[in-house]
């Protein structure tokens, strides 16, 4: 992965391949963004001038390479657009250079080393530099054989090394804002990866061995149910939807503990390996990119980790429910009744709602330990999706002021997400005649439903918050600022900031 260091050399003796300076958009043209001072005065102050004549505005998104001026050791400039040039005095909005580090990095693949002079005023704007840095240079390159096919010769490779100038190397915030952004996009591109692996090779087996490698690595206590113990326990959820697959289900738990801990948070991840559907089988065009339903599993693991890299103190326990939702003659048909682990009945009028079965089960048994609060993630509806497009989760809670601080956490980290509600009146929609519940029920406002449904499957009294990713867990258009194609590692940032602010005992 792309190694990271502060640095405080002059622009013009840094041996790099690239410097990348910030050009923001103002009123009558580009303007050369603060940090980029050195770079424009080796430009006789015309860096603006030139940008405008190469046709650059400034705009959010823009890459512009330009010679760089004589006598510097990094042959290329690199300007990036900010977009707007902020009207007070806070600056650039850390999700600006966030953006802008990320867009950079993509546009310097292939490069051996970069120095990214953007506009950084203090210790936070450094890690988001870096942070966007180490994001947007992400490509998933596993499966392509090298000489093989023309789009492995094309492949250039990440951007080797980003040196973030303008910082303060010795000052102890900005270490430990480098340190947390390393740690951090690490396990988040690990979620990335997770997510972007077919179907064939991840399945639930494959997903708890990696998680308890992980575990050894970094001192988190992992325990697995196989399908033995989970018949054992009385799973029903997560077993009814593993039934059709010939790779086994399973319950992983990864509990990180700090001995100086006040509060314990639970992550339940949906980790659907594949969902086919089931014996209500997915149309063509609806199960190609059906390998990110793991997605939330994927998400609560990286969240977990980075939070035990990062020392937190705070016990954090994520839950990864697991399975493949496949067809077959052992498959959970529609109509069948399955026997939860909470002990509830659930008619199962629909195999491709699949999710919340796995969840409710998970949240039940990470209810039992009666944790402070606990927040599911999924990809869970596409009535999500239709209702908040592509780039925003929707955040559905028992409890109003939990939500309210989840979706300003998410904020906070530079994640997109929308305060969703849980209306009583569509609880009985789900009536069963048969069962106490049904997994469906109406099709209007169904992330709704789905929430609903999970809701009766947490202890009684427990702050719950649910994180429906269903929409940017995957980007299937092109990358944009610092997020691929593919898996995005959608909600880890928010998760790892949830359990910082437990840390810090500013939640809950
Ligand atoms: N994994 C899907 C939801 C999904 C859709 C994720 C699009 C990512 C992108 C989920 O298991 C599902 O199939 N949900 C159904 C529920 C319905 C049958 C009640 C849906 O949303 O159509
Ligand atoms: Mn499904
Ligand atoms: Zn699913």
């Amino acid at each position: 992965m792309t190694a990271l260091t502060l640095s405080t050399a002059a622009a013009s003796g840094l041996r790099a391949d690239a410097i990348v300076v910030g050009v923001a958009k103002g009123p009558k043209g580009p303007v050369v963004a603060p940090g980029a001072e050195a770079v424009d005065n080796a430009y006789d102050g015309g860096l603006a001038g030139i940008l405008e004549t190469l046709g650059a505005s400034g705009s959010e998104g823009e890459v512009t390479k330009l010679p760089a001026p004589s006598g510097f050791k990094a042959p290329v400039v690199v300007a990036v657009g900010l977009g707007a040039v902020p009207e007070d005095e806070a600056g650039y909005d850390a999700e600006v250079l966030r953006r802008a580090a990320g867009v950079a990095a993509r546009a310097l693949s292939g490069a051996k080393k970069a120095a990214f002079a953007l506009p950084v005023a203090d210790a936070a704007d450094a890690g988001a530099v870096a942070e966007g840095a180490r994001l947007g240079a992400y490509g998933f390159d596993a499966y392509k054989e090298a000489g093989r096919s023309e789009s492995a010769k094309d492949r250039k490779g990440p951007l080797g090394e980003v040196a973030v100038l303008g910082g303060k190397p010795r000052d102890a915030a900005y270490k430990a804002a480098l340190a947390r952004a390393t740690a951090l996009t690490e396990e988040l591109n690990r979620a990335r990866d997770l997510v972007n692996t077919p179907p064939n090779d991840l399945n639930p087996e494959s997903f708890a061995a990696v998680a308890t490698a992980a575990g050894k690595e970094h001192g988190i206590k992992v325990q697995v149910l196989d399908e033995k113990a989970l018949v054992k326990g009385g799973y029903g959820g997560i077993l009814g939807v593993g039934a059709g697959s010939a790779a086994g289900p399973r319950l992983v738990k990864l509990s990180y503990t700090s001995s100086k801990a006040k509060k314990h948070l639970a992550f339940v991840g949906k980790g659907i390996t594949y969902d086919s559907g089931g014996i209500s089988l997915k149309p063509a065009g609806h199960n190609e990119t059906m390998k990110c339903d793991m997605a939330g599993a994927a998400a609560v693991f990286a969240a977990v980790v980075t939070a035990a890299r990062l020392g937190l103190d705070v016990n954090v326990t994520g839950w990864l429910a697991l399975a493949e939702n496949m067809p077959s003659g052992s498959a959970t048909r529609p109509g069948d009744v399955l026997r939860m682990y909470s002990g509830k009945t659930v008619e199962v009028l629909n195999t491709d709602a699949e999710g919340r079965l796995v969840l409710a089960d998970a949240l039940w048994k990470a209810s039992e330990e009666k944790p402070d609060a606990i927040v599911d993630v999924a990809t869970l509806t596409g009535a999500m999706v239709l209702a908040l497009g592509n780039r925003t989760f929707g955040v559905m809670a028992n409890d109003d002021a939990f939500r309210a601080a989840i979706v300003e956490a998410a904020e906070e980290v530079g994640e997109e997400s929308w305060p969703m509600p849980l209306p009583e009146h569509l609880r009985k929609g789900m009536d069963s005649p048969t069962a106490d519940i049904a997994n469906m029920g109406e099709r209007m406002g169904g992330g709704l439903v789905a929430g609903l449904f999970l809701r009766e499957f947490v202890g009684e009294g427990i702050t719950w918050a649910h994180l429906d990713i269903a929409g940017p867990a995957f980007n299937e258009a092109g990358p944009f600022g610092y997020t691929p194609k593919g898996g995005t590692g959608s909600a880890v940032r928010t998760l790892v900031r949830l359990a910082e602010l437990t840390a810090a005992g500013d939640l809950g």
